[in-house]
């Protein structure tokens, strides 16, 4: 079972992950998260938060179609930070349309989505996504988890979803068998580095980067 500490001023509770039935075979446990604080508008519906209760499981292909405008909003969010480094080459989310159908399906990917919920409709409030990666041979370590993408819709941040979602990352690695799991942060992206931080990443490797103009 995983416990958050109280956030930001909601009250929620986490409820004990069990066993996912979404994905036939896919062990990846699911967690229920209550968001209960009467002050914030609730985005799906314009009124106040009343008991709304996010859902985290594993994604299905019928997911991806939701996923794509918060993988748009992902790279977008990037290139601002970094338009030398995260520009991309056409729309990103079509891009990645095909590889997260894969993802949903592949049982050594992690593809996670928190659906706020009762519904309809469903609502998405964020996913994660991560692949076992090869390590080059030179190393002791032959391969390692990598999560590629975490977003949490604007409305729904400071609750604990970003963290959830990594934590059961994690877990689904344990289970996979990976001795680690890696990901890049963009430089100014210290949210992130706080979030991944306090679920027990360190900093690795700093990239550093120099444009030659022409
Ligand atoms: C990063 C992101 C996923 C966090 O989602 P979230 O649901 O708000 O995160 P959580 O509520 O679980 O917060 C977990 C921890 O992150 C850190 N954190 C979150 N928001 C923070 C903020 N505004 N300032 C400082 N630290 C913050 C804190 O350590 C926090 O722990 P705490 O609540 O106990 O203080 C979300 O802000 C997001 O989608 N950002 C844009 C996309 C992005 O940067 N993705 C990561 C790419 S590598």
């Amino acid at each position: 079972m995983y416990r958050l500490s109280a956030g930001r001023g909601a009250v929620k509770r986490i409820h004990t992950p069990r066993a996912g039935a979404f994905s036939p075979g896919f062990l990846c446990r699911c967690a229920f998260l209550e968001f209960k604080n009467p002050g914030l508008e609730d985005p799906a519906c314009g009124a106040a938060y009343s008991n709304i209760r996010m859902e985290i499981r594993a994604a299905t292909p019928g997911d991806v179609p939701s996923v794509i405008p918060m993988v748009r909003k992902i790279c977008a969010l990037h290139e601002s930070w970094d338009p030398a480094k995260y520009t991309f080459r056409s729309d990103p989310g079509e891009m990645y349309r095909a590889w997260l159908g894969r993802r949903a399906t592949d049982q050594r990917s992690v593809f996670l989505v928190a659906e706020r919920s009762p519904g309809p409709p469903p609502v998405l409030a964020g996913f994660l996504v991560a692949t076992v990666e090869a390590e080059i041979p030179i190393y002791r370590v032959d391969e390692f988890g990598f999560i590629h993408d975490l977003w949490v819709e604007e409305a729904y941040r400071h609750e604990g979803l970003g963290r959830q979602m990594v934590m059961l990352a994690i877990e689904r690695f344990r289970e996979i068998g990976v001795e680690q799991i890696r990901l890049d942060t963009a430089g100014a992206n210290e949210v992130a580095r706080a979030l991944f931080a306090s679920c027990g990443f360190r900093v690795s490797t700093m990239e550093m980067l120099v444009e030659l103009k022409t």
